[in-house]
């Protein structure tokens, strides 16, 4: 199976903004500007996967997971033994959930090399989460605030030296990251700046 195979399979019948809105709508948050959606493809996700370098038993996170696209692509592209969505939306997460489900059901029978890896979602704010156990995390941050991505990297520097973490268009203000990297990359809506880190 390709990843675009599983694109398909997964999430071809998935309505991401229609969620998102219907999820905001539900905690009157219609309008906040930190909650608007966008998703990533699954080339950027595998451009993201060969710039980290990924190793067996490796911890990934997405943090703001949306529907899933990014935590099921780096599955299924890299070896890690555990990948983990976090999201405040219940309508997007319950969506995420499902979709984790089909594909330890559907996907993981085709491939044996996926057996033991799991992949999970988790509800409520990823700064209720402890997120320490990670080596490679990604946030789609373009619309969150500078408080918000001040918050994210101080809860970043929890994370062991090596830590990789990939952001879009905002960048950690956090003096224990280095950026090795940023390139433009075409998204789901659009060209965006991913940014690599590396935690000191
Ligand atoms: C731009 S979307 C990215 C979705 C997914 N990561 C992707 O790239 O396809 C950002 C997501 O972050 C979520 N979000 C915003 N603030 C959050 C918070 N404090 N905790 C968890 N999720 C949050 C939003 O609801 C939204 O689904």
């Amino acid at each position: 199976m390709t990843a675009t195979e599983l694109h398909d399979l997964l999430f071809g019948a998935v309505q991401g903004y229609s969620l998102s809105a219907s999820g905001r709508s539900k905690v009157g948050r219609e309008a906040d500007p930190v909650l608007t959606y966008g998703e990533i493809t699954p080339e950027s996700v595998q451009y993201m996967m060969e710039m980290t370098n990924p190793q067996p038993g490796e911890i990934f996170y997405d943090l703001g997971s949306g529907t899933g696209k990014a935590v099921i692509f780096a599955a299924f592209l890299a070896p890690f033994k555990r990948a983990t969505g976090i999201e405040l939306i219940d309508d997007l997460f319950q969506s995420a959930s499902e979709s984790a489900a089909r594909y330890h059901n559907e996907v993981k029978p085709l491939h044996p090399e996926k057996n033991d890896q799991e992949v999970n979602f988790r509800f409520g704010s990823m700064f209720d989460h402890d997120t320490s156990d990670g080596d490679v995390f990604f946030t789609h941050c373009t619309c969150f605030d500078d408080p918000m991505m001040d918050q994210i990297s101080r809860k970043l520097e929890a994370c062991k030296p090596g830590t990789r973490v990939i952001t879009v268009t905002k960048g950690l203000t956090s003096p224990e990251f280095e950026l090795l990297h940023s390139t433009p990359f075409r998204l789901g809506w659009g060209e965006a700046t991913l940014c690599f880190y590396r935690r000191k």
